[in-house]
């Protein structure tokens, strides 16, 4: 394939290595960049270039690869010649260190002052052992990008250096592509022009001003779904209780309407649902809801009974109103009998796919940041989709949506 030469309207991308053993897939994802025409920099770190030549960057990029911040023959302050210039700075691998000191706000190396030296959009893609990956400081300083905009892009689980698996596998160089498109040039995805609505978290229903019943959905599913649903293409609506942040670029795209109580979900869904191509019931809706007490209830007063009244069928109000050609996507947490219940309630509810968890399963469902599902079309055909980051369940999800929509579903 020969590749589309740069001219000076060319997106110009800074493309940094730390010093990981998923180094070598940023060649191919350099390549792959080439090709489709953007002008790149690369930026190794010096451990990076423990595990991949300097030259090999040379001769496929744009320009040669630089490593330090002195010395550069073609200017005397590089990070703040490429941190200008730049139209995206993707860091791929992204390692630990490299997260901690861009989250600190430290300098001391070429990738890490241009980070600083620069306003434009960047792409994280880490890769490490699990062990470091799960480290609440690793997590922490994500978060803080996260929040002051930065895109990360999760990484997978599978097959890591020392014949270990795990989560923290550099995601593949087409997949970073795809992303490093969408964001330089309103990449059209397969949910392209579509209105997706999304409801995540669990109800909570108050039973006195203080006091609510509630359960253990943290709403990460449903949020990770509006992430990558958008991240696809589509226009996003995301009903939610969840008090977890989104990714500052995502809230900037997407509206978000926070409901407290299943009657308040059902209303926020319900006026929205006729506009909408897809809808995915990720939310935990409460069963019961109770008479809210005005006053906070006292133990003076002796032990309340509580009445539980029964909530509305949400997912059955949605799939009975649905109009022509509309997705439906049911959720269902089950404990035992997973299978067999979840063939029941897809009978019930009517969707055309339904997402199933067994919230039983170590790692799986409420509150981990991880997930294994079943996904059951509408013929109860059984499909599983192994445990992985939230993030990659939802790609799961989302890819079979488009394909019902584009074969015209139901
Ligand atoms: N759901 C809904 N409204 C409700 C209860 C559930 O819309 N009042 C939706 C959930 O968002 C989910 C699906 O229905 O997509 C299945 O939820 P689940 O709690 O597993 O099923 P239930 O119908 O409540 O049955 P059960 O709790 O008895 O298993």
């Amino acid at each position: 394939m020969h590749s589309a030469t740069p001219d000076s309207s060319s997106p110009r991308i800074v493309l940094g290595v730390a010093g990981g053993i998923a180094a070598y897939k940023s060649v191919e994802l350099l390549r792959r960049m080439r090709d489709a025409g953007f002008f790149v920099s690369p930026v190794l770190t010096r451990d990076a270039t423990r595990f991949v030549g300097e030259v090999t960057f040379s001769a496929l990029a744009s320009e040669p690869a630089r490593t330090g911040l002195y010395g550069d023959p073609t200017t005397p302050i590089p990070h703040t010649y490429l941190g200008q210039h730049a139209d995206l700075i993707v860091v791929a691998p992204a390692t630990a260190h490299l997260i901690a000191r861009f989250a600190m706000g430290l300098a001391d190396d070429l990738l890490s002052a241009t980070l600083l030296a620069s306003r434009a959009p960047v792409l994280l893609c880490p890769a490490m052992h699990t062990e470091m990956w799960e480290q609440p400081s690793v997590q922490e300083n994500l978060a803080v990008l996260r929040r002051r905009g930065v895109l990360v892009m999760e990484p997978s689980t599978g097959p890591l250096a020392g014949g270990d698996v795990g989560a923290g596998r550099l995601r593949e160089p087409e997949e970073i592509f795809e992303l490093v498109e969408h964001i330089l040039r309103g990449y059209r995805g397969p949910l392209s022009g579509r209105r997706v609505l999304i409801s995540a978290g669990g109800t909570r229903e108050s039973i006195d001003p203080v006091r609510v019943i509630s359960n253990r959905s943290s709403g990460r599913q449903g949020l990770a779904l509006a992430e990558v649903a958008h991240r696809l293409g589509a226009t996003v609506t995301l009903v939610s209780t969840s008090t977890l942040d989104l990714a500052l670029d995502v809230v900037r795209h997407i509206e978000v309407v926070r409901v407290e109580s299943a009657a308040e979900m059902r209303e926020a869904l319900v006026e929205r649902a006729v506009e909408s191509d897809v809808i995915i019931m990720a939310a935990a809706v409460s069963d019961f809801t109770v008479a809210r007490a005005p006053m906070k209830l006292k133990k003076v007063d002796g032990v309340p009974t509580l009445a539980l009244v029964a909530t509305p069928d949400i997912l059955h109000e949605l799939v009975a109103s649905r109009r022509d050609g509309q997705v439906i996507v049911g959720f269902a947490a089950e404990t035992n009998d997973v299978l067999e219940n979840a063939i029941g309630k897809l009978r019930r509810k009517g969707v055309d796919l339904l997402v199933v968890n067994d919230v039983s399963a170590p790692g799986v469902g409420f509150e981990h940041a991880t997930n294994e599902v079943v996904v059951l079309d509408k013929n109860a055909e059984a499909s599983t989709v192994t445990l992985r980051s939230k993030e990659a369940i939802s790609y799961e999800i989302l890819t079979r949506v488009a394909s019902l929509l584009n074969q015209g579903a139901p």
